[in-house]
C-alpha cells in the first residue's frame, strides 16, 4: 500500500543569540506491504529524504526520522547551514556541487561546462503493478515484472530548473516479498544539450553503520566467493570496468548486522540488474552513517543527452531480511523465479542435456557427435549440445568466429540431418554461439573490420585470439542476427548456449559520433539486450543458456532472457559447492547449469566419485559433459539413476526454499544444503564430505525450513521424527571416504 501523509515537525535551536523555534511542513511517501516499509519525504523546500527502509511498522507518524528536529539545520528557516544540512541528510537521490560530499547518485555537466544540481521534488504518481523500463530508441531493458495486483509503483518526479532535466524515480514493492525495485530515468526537458556524468540507480542512506558488507568476488574457475568485510570509513567498493559484468566481481551487495547468520539478523541485499560496468560502493562518512549506492559504473562513462533526450539507469534489486542472510537469499529466489526469469522454461524442468565440449573439445565430426547422442538417449539423456567448433574453419579457438555456417568438413552433410537423426533417438539438440565475437582470421573480419570494437590508429587488444563486435552498431546485429537465423531455420534447434569469451578493451566505435564515444560501455550492452530480446521473442520455444568463460556474466539482466546460466568452467564437484553456495546467494537453483563431467578434472586435476558429482549437479539444471560412450562402464550404468533422482527431485530443487546447513566457506570440511517445498510436505538434503578427517567420525546436520510439529519420514531410513527434532536434534550422517556424497529424501506424513 502506498500512502501519503503530511506532518509538521517542529524543534528549538539557538540561532543569532536566541533561542528559536523553528517548523516545517513535510510530506512523506510510504510503502508498505505488511513484510517490509521503504519511505521517504518531501521537505518544505522540495529535498527528497530518506525516511525508513526496513521491517514493517505500522500506520503512524514517522517522519521525525528524517531526522529534522534533531538535527535542525534546515534551511527553511536557517539558510547559513544549509551546507551542515546538504552534508548530513539522508537524500533519496543525491546529486553533489551544493555541499553533500558523499557518493551522488547524478552528475550533469551543462553547456557552459558547469556541473552542480540541485534536485527538487516536482509531482509523484502512483499505480498498480509495475511499468517497464523504457527508454526512447532503446528496444528492451531487462527489469523485473508484476500483474496489477502483485506490486504498487511509486514514481517521484524531480527537477533541476538551472539544467533542466527532470528525474523520475520509480519503485516497486512487491505485495508478498520483502523486496523493493528502484530505477531512475533523467530527461533533458531544455534547449540545451547536457552530459550525464553519472547516474546511479539508486541510493540508500543509513543513520548508522555498523555493518558488514558482503560481496560475491573471484576469477575465471573460481567465481562468486563470498566474501564478508566490517565497514569502515571512507569507501568500501566492488565494481566492474571490463564491459561484462565480469567473474571478478558480481553486481550484488549485501549489508549485513555484525551477527548476522543465516538464521539470524538483518540483511539489506543489492543486486542490479545489468551485465556491464556497475559499481556497488558504502561510503562511511564523518558523522557515522553509511551510504550505499548502486548503478551503471561512472568509470569512463559519459552520456550526451540532447533536448528531450532521456537516459535511464538499471533496476536496481532491493531485498531485506531481519531472519538473517538465508531469508535474504530465499527472498531473491523467489523474486527471480516468480518477476524476472520469463519464458516458456520458466516453470519448466529443463531437459538433462549432455555437452560435448569437455568431451572432445573442437575434435569432433558428425558421426562422433551421433555415437555420443547414441549412447546418451539410451542411458536417459534428452538433449544433445553441440558446443563450440562446428562453424567456419573452426578447428581451434584461433578463427572463424562471426562466420556462422557449418563447417562441413567437420559435419559433412551439414546440420540438419545430423539433427534428425538425434531427434529421431527422441532427443532434443543444442548449439553453442559466440554472437558478440569476430575473429581476426574470419570472413566476417576481413569484410568489415571496422565492425570490431577498436580506436582507429592504435593496436588493437586480442584476447583468446578474438575481438568484439560493436553491438551499439545496429547494422553489426542484424547481420549476426540474421546469420543465427540461418542456421535456427535450417534444423531443429531447440536450445542455444550464448557465449561471450573476453572483455572489452580500446573501447571505441567507428559508427559512433565523436561526442558519444564514450556511450559504448553502455549500448554495447543494450544492444546485447536487444539482440537476445528478438532472440527470444522470436522462438519463444528455445531454451536460452547463457556462458561468459564460465559464470562471467551471471547477473539478473542476462536471467530476464535467460532462465539458466553456465555457472563456472570449473566443473569439479568439490570446487562447485563454494561456487554454486556462493552463486545461491541471490541466484536461484534453478539457474545454476552445472554438469556431471570426467575425471580427473579438466580444470583443476582432481578425482571424486561419480555419484558427488551427481549430486552436486543436482543442485543446478543438471547434465553431464563428458564423453559417455568411453567414459568407465561402472558410471554409464550410474546414469539412468542419476537422471532418475533428477525427475524426482527437480522440482523440489527448482521451486523450493533453499537453505545452505553448512558454510563452506568457514570450514571446508564439508558442505550440506536441502531444498523444502512450498507447503513443507517435502525435503531433500545433500550432504558432501570434502575431507574425511579422523576428528569427524560422524556428524549432525540440523534441518531447516520444515514444520517443528508434523512428523517427516526419512525415506533413506525409515526414521520417523517431528520437524522440530529433525531442526534442534538433527540428523546423523556418518563418517565417509573423501568427497563421499550422501542426500536424503524427507516425507510429511501428516
Ligand atoms: C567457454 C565456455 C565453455 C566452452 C568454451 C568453448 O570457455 O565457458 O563452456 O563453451 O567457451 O570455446
Amino acid at each position: 500500500m502506498i500512502t501519503e501523509k503530511k506532518s509538521t515537525i517542529s524543534y528549538r535551536k539557538w540561532d543569532r543569540g536566541a533561542d528559536r523555534e523553528f517548523s516545517e511542513e513535510v510530506t512523506v511517501l510510504r510503502m508498505d506491504n505488511g513484510l517490509i516499509t521503504y519511505a521517504c519525504g518531501i521537505t518544505q523546500e522540495g529535498y527528497l529524504l530518506h525516511c525508513y527502509y526496513g521491517e514493517s511498522i505500522g500506520d503512524d507518524d514517522i517522519s521525525y526520522l528524517m531526522r529534522l528536529a534533531e538535527h535542525p539545520f534546515t534551511p527553511n528557516g536557517n539558510n547559513r547551514d544549509r551546507l551542515v544540512f546538504m552534508d548530513a541528510r539522508y537524500f533519496e537521490f543525491p546529486c553533489h556541487g551544493t555541499g553533500d560530499y558523499r557518493e551522488p547518485c547524478l552528475m550533469v555537466l551543462d553547456e557552459d561546462g558547469m556541473s552542480t544540481c540541485d534536485l527538487r521534488f516536482r509531482s509523484y504518481r502512483t499505480m498498480k503493478g509495475k511499468p517497464a523500463l523504457r527508454q526512447k530508441g532503446v528496444s528492451c531493458i531487462p527489469a523485473t515484472y508484476a500483474a496489477g495486483d502483485e506490486a504498487e509503483t511509486l514514481i517521484v518526479t524531480l527537477e533541476d530548473t538551472h539544467c533542466d532535466i527532470t528525474v523520475e524515480l520509480t519503485y516497486t514493492m512487491f505485495a508478498d516479498l520483502p523486496a523493493v525495485t528502484r530505477s531512475a530515468r533523467v530527461i533533458n526537458r531544455g534547449r540545451n544539450d547536457i552530459r550525464i556524468q553519472r547516474l546511479l540507480s539508486g541510493c540508500v542512506d543509513w543513520d548508522r553503520s555498523n555493518f558488514d558488507m558482503i560481496t560475491l568476488n573471484g576469477n575465471w574457475a573460481r567465481e562468486r566467493a563470498v566474501e564478508r568485510c566490517r565497514l569502515h570509513h571512507g569507501k568500501q567498493s566492488v565494481e566492474s570496468t571490463r564491459g561484462i559484468s565480469s567473474h571478478q566481481h558480481n553486481p550484488f551487495a549485501a549489508l549485513v548486522s555484525h551477527d548476522a547468520s543465516e538464521e539470524v539478523g538483518e540483511a539489506y541485499g543489492f543486486n542490479l540488474v545489468y551485465s556491464g560496468n556497475f559499481l556497488a560502493l558504502t561510503e562511511v562518512a564523518a558523522g557515522g552513517n553509511a551510504r550505499f549506492v548502486m548503478g551503471i559504473n561512472p568509470y569512463d562513462f559519459s552520456w550526451l543527452l540532447r533536448p528531450e533526450e532521456d537516459l535511464t539507469a538499471p533496476e536496481l534489486v532491493m531485498v531485506y531480511s531481519n531472519r538473517g542472510i538465508g531469508a535474504m537469499s530465499r527472498a531473491f529466489h523467489d523474486l527471480y523465479r516468480k518477476h524476472l526469469i520469463r519464458g516458456q522454461w520458466k516453470d519448466k524442468m529443463r531437459p538433462v542435456l549432455i555437452n560435448n565440449w569437455e568431451a572432445t573439445y573442437f575434435n569432433f565430426n558428425e558421426e562422433k557427435i551421433y555415437q555420443i547422442a547414441e549412447t546418451a538417449s539410451k542411458l536417459g539423456i534428452e538433449m544433445l549440445v553441440l558446443d563450440d567448433g562446428w562453424f567456419g574453419k573452426r578447428n581451434y579457438d584461433d578463427c572463424s568466429l562471426g562466420d556462422w555456417v557449418v563447417n562441413e568438413e567437420k559435419l559433412r552433410g551439414g546440420l540438419k540431418p545430423l539433427v534428425d537423426r538425434i531427434n529421431a533417438l527422441g532427443m532434443k539438440f543444442g548449439l553453442w554461439f559466440e554472437p558478440e565475437m569476430v575473429s581476426p582470421d574470419s570472413d566476417l573480419y576481413r569484410a568489415h573490420p571496422d565492425w570490431a570494437i577498436q580506436i582507429i590508429g592504435r593496436d588493437m587488444t586480442q584476447a583468446r585470439e578474438q575481438y568484439v563486435l560493436d553491438y551499439s552498431n545496429e547494422e553489426v546485429r542484424d547481420f549476426v542476427y540474421g546469420e543465427i537465423r540461418a542456421i535456427l531455420d535450417s534444423a531443429n534447434v531447440e536450445y542455444i548456449k550464448w557465449d561471450m569469451n573476453r572483455a572489452l578493451t580500446e573501447v571505441g566505435s567507428t559508427s559512433l559520433p565523436r561526442k558519444r564515444q564514450r556511450e559504448l560501455w553502455h549500448r554495447y550492452v543494450l544492444g546485447v539486450y536487444d539482440l537476445m530480446n528478438r532472440l527470444t521473442t522470436d522462438y519463444p520455444y528455445l531454451l536460452l543458456e547463457n556462458c561468459s568463460s564460465g559464470g562471467a556474466r551471471f547477473d539478473p539482466g542476462i536471467l530476464y532472457f535467460s532462465p539458466q546460466i553456465w555457472t563456472s568452467d570449473d566443473t569439479d564437484a568439490i570446487e562447485r559447492l563454494a561456487i554454486q553456495s556462493g552463486t545461491s546467494i541471490c541466484y536461484p537453483a534453478s539457474t545454476m547449469g552445472a554438469h556431471v563431467s570426467d575425471c580427473p578434472n579438466h580444470a583443476i586435476g582432481r578425482t571424486t566419485p561419480f555419484a558427488t558429482r551427481g549430486d552436486v549437479a543436482l543442485m543446478g539444471t543438471f547434465g553431464y559433459e563428458l564423453d559417455v560412450t568411453r567414459i568407465p562402464e561402472a558410471d554409464r550404468e550410474a546414469i539412468p539413476g542419476q537422471v532418475a533422482k533428477f525427475k524426482k527431485f527437480n522440482s523440489i530443487i527448482r521451486n523450493g526454499d533453499m537453505y545452505r546447513l553448512a558454510n563452506i566457506f568457514e570450514d571446508n570440511s564439508y558442505d550440506a544444503w536441502m531444498f523444502v517445498t512450498k507447503d513443507r510436505k517435502e525435503a531433500f538434503f545433500t550432504f558432501v564430505q570434502v575431507l574425511n578427517h579422523p576428528s569427524y567420525p560422524a556428524r549432525r546436520i540440523l534441518l531447516r525450513g520444515l514444520d517443528a510439529d508434523r512428523f517427516y519420514r526419512n525415506e533413506d531410513t525409515g526414521e520417523v521424527r517431528l520437524g522440530s527434532t529433525w531442526m534442534q536434534g538433527g540428523v546423523i550422517v556418518g563418517a565417509f571416504g573423501d568427497f563421499v556424497s550422501k542426500s536424503m529424501h524427507f516425507t510429511a506424513t501428516n
